[in-house]
């Protein structure tokens, strides 16, 4: 089965999570795009959307849905979103579309967050995707110094700017061992706006597309 039918699948399985009266929280991706063309099917369930990105803002206005904020809606019933890697733990590599910061925001503020993805992204160790970190503009190159002592090689993502106004650094060859302490030390780096590891706010369901269809992990 080729990806493109596997995003489909994942997007299909978390559909069917949407119960009636939920608050939602939409993420950003080519996967949550096929969940967003599928949302309008339970749009009567969705008593509001609250959106992690301009782009999903977006596609979900031009699909008919209101887009609130997250101080009108408060806490969030359920959050959807892909993630470039995952791992056994529910720990998250995200950011490849460089709506981290958001992204995060949004799956603090949630009651339960669904990853939706295919088998491509399932990892044994975090870390083969380069780690995106949104960087505030003028701490970008000793940031980027940071990530160097901590045997990374940080790239600046070139004419990217995020929906914060802000950079991105993408570290690459982190074999990321121990997420919750990485993220806990990279977030402790001035200029550091967001490190693009979910570990210390994991995912609690993973829907994973494989061949032999979806499988699903539930945190306990
Ligand atoms: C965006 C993200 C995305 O969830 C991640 O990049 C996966 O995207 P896709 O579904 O296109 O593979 O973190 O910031």
């Amino acid at each position: 089965m080729n990806q493109g039918l596997k995003k489909q699948q994942a997007a299909d399985a978390a559909i069917e999570l949407i119960e009636p009266g939920m608050s939602l929280g939409v993420g950003t991706g080519s996967t949550v795009n096929c969940f967003i063309d599928k949302l309008p099917r339970v749009a009567d369930r969705i008593a509001a959307v609250a959106a992690s990105s301009h782009e999903t803002r977006r596609r979900l206005e031009a699909a008919g849905f209101t887009v609130s904020e997250l101080s009108e809606t408060g806490d969030l019933d359920l959050y959807v979103d892909g993630a470039d890697e995952a791992n056994k733990h529910f720990h998250l590599v995200k950011g490849g579309g460089g709506a981290l910061t958001r992204e995060k925001v949004l799956a603090a503020a949630s009651r339960r967050f669904a990853c939706i993805i295919d088998d491509s992204k399932w990892v044994a160790t975090l870390g083969k995707f380069p780690l995106p970190v949104e960087v505030v503009p003028m701490a970008q190159s000793y940031v980027a110094r940071q990530m160097v002592r901590a045997r990374g090689q940080p790239i600046l993502r070139k004419g990217f700017v995020t929906d914060n106004g802000n950079a991105i650094l993408d570290v690459h060859n982190l074999a990321i061992t121990h997420p919750l302490d990485l993220e806990t030390r990279f977030n402790q780096i001035a200029g550091v706006v967001t490190v693009g590891i979910f570990a210390h706010r994991p995912a609690d369901i993973i829907l994973m597309a494989t061949d032999a269809g979806i499988k699903r992990f539930d945190r306990r």
